[in-house]
């Protein structure tokens, strides 16, 4: 690539050299005799500012130009890269000529309705129903860098640590999580089934059977852990959830590292390492971006991730968290008592009023989790792990896997769980079997942590859930 970059203007000694900027207008300022645009590309936080000096004898279609550019528009700028003399920036351009590449009218002219991010603050809500213009936004521009930026931190952390990266079908038959909130895939006409008034003939389906979107790449890692040692997964994910929260979606991506040979305290400790990496990655190379959500979306964001850094990640059973809940003089929607699914509220005074940081629940009962986890001795719980965060609560879920063929079979039975499409998993304890453990992160709750944004729909670009998938 020849263009610069505007990031990679800003870090150029202001020598009088000529620099052309290309990007989106967010505002036009003017005095007496000077006209400031300031033109963001989204490279980075920080637009450039471009001076044009009228006594400066400019030509008059450079004049005529200046009067036409509005916010929004696209634009390309030359000029000399010289030393600022306002605050907050080292450089700008003292700009000689401009051309718009695109307008953005900024009144509705003809069929065409006014550019809709005018300079001033817009609404969460209302930004979602412009998804397609929201990342020209500072708050989605800064959401978008730092996602790009834990994404590929993701694959470093554990290319770094020996996992393999594995891809697992998006389409399954079968349920990894045992729980049904599946999204069903057919070809089979939905229509003329009705209209015949037949139960449908799934053999005649597209796969033959019943096919879904997965749930989880857990099953199919597990095969490739059982061979490789160590991998992960990081792909899309669906759930049919009827869950309208701040933390739910039906399409999100989701990582699952799967290790062989590694027990719960393992996972637990990869898991710890494996926040404070992406963290770590964000204040560093995210430090502009960062420093915006601290200021103008969650004050002290930034504290938060540094003092979760340098905390040990509190380990807690299920039992004895829920022993603290029901000791709590604390009046909770849902009374907790031992064997409840734990409630957001639970989760939350665990880990802002109890614990004050992030804790790592261990030992839940089966009753509440996924058939594959491995049984304690006392038969009543299971070797599962939940990270909980202050103010998003689960952000990770794992457990070890029962790696135990009459064990597992058992556990099938005692769910009504159909043993015979788990054929190919139960081989994997048929066939040297192993000790293994793995975990979920979602991503989306990730960049909803790290950036303090409270909607998981503001931190994908277009999110999908009960009842929306617009673009
Ligand atoms: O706890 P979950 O359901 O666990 C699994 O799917 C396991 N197969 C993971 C494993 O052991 N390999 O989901 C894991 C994580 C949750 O902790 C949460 O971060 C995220 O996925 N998650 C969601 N994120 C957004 N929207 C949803 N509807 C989510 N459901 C789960
Ligand atoms: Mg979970």
């Amino acid at each position: 690539m020849t263009n610069l970059l505007i990031k990679e203007i800003l870090a150029l000694p202001p020598t009088s050299q000529d620099v052309t900027v290309r990007g989106w207008v967010r505002t036009k300022r003017e005095t007496k005799n000077l006209v400031f645009i300031e033109v963001n590309d989204g490279s980075g936080f920080n637009g450039i500012q471009c001076t044009f000096d009228r006594g400066n004898t400019l030509v008059d279609a450079l004049l005529a130009a200046l009067a036409a550019v509005s916010t929004g528009s696209s634009v390309e700028i030359r000029g000399a890269l010289v030393p600022s003399p306002a605050s907050g920036q080292k450089v700008e351009v003292a700009a000689s000529a401009l051309r718009i590449i695109g307008d953005a009218p900024a009144e509705t002219t003809g069929d065409i309705p006014a550019y809709p991010l005018q300079k001033k603050r817009h609404s969460l809500e209302f930004l979602r129903e412009i998804a397609h213009l929201r990342p020209r936004t500072n708050t989605f521009g800064a959401v978008a860098r730092v996602r790009s930026r834990l994404g590929f931190a993701v694959h470093q952390f554990f290319q770094e640590r020996g996992f393999q990266y594995l891809t697992t079908p998006l389409i399954t038959a079968n349920d990894a999580e045992g729980a049904g909130a599946m999204f069903q895939v057919t070809t089979l006409d939905l229509a003329a089934l009705a209209a015949s008034g037949k139960a449908p003939d799934y053999s005649r389906d597209f796969f033959g059977k019943r096919a879904f979107l997965t749930v989880s790449g857990q099953l199919e890692a597990e095969t490739y852990a059982l061979a490789l040692t160590r991998v992960y997964t990081f792909g899309p994910t669906f759930r049919a959830e009827n869950s309208n929260t701040t933390r739910h979606l039906a399409e999100f991506w989701m990582i699952e590292p799967e290790a062989a040979f590694a027990h719960l305290e393992d996972n637990m400790a990869l898991a710890e390492d494996f926040l404070k990496y992406l963290f770590n990655v964000a204040l560093r190379d995210c430090a502009a971006d960062l420093a915006f959500f601290d200021a103008h979306v969650e004050k002290g964001i930034i504290d938060t991730l540094k003092s979760v850094i340098d905390s040990k990640f509190v380990h807690m059973t299920y039992t004895d968290a829920v022993a603290e809940l029901e000791k709590a003089a604390v009046g909770f929607e849902f009374k907790p008592y031992w064997g409840c699914d734990l409630q957001s509220e639970h989760e939350r005074f665990l880990t802002e009023k109890l614990i004050k940081g992030p804790v790592i629940l261990t030992d839940y009962p089966k009753e509440i989790k996924a058939f594959y986890m491995k049984m304690n001795d006392d038969d009543k719980t299971v070797r599962a792990m939940d990270v909980l965060v202050p103010r998003l609560g689960e952000i990770i879920g794992g457990s070890e896997r029962e790696d135990n063929l009459a064990r597992l079979e058992r556990r099938l039975r005692e769910l009504g769980l159909d043993a015979s499409s788990y054929g190919w998993y139960l081989d994997l304890r048929r066939y040297g079997t192993a000790p293994h453990s793995g975990f979920g992160m979602g991503f989306e709750r990730l960049v909803q942590y790290v950036t303090g944004m409270a909607n998981i729909r503001d931190v994908i670009p277009y999110p999908r859930a009960v009842g929306q998938a617009e673009f």
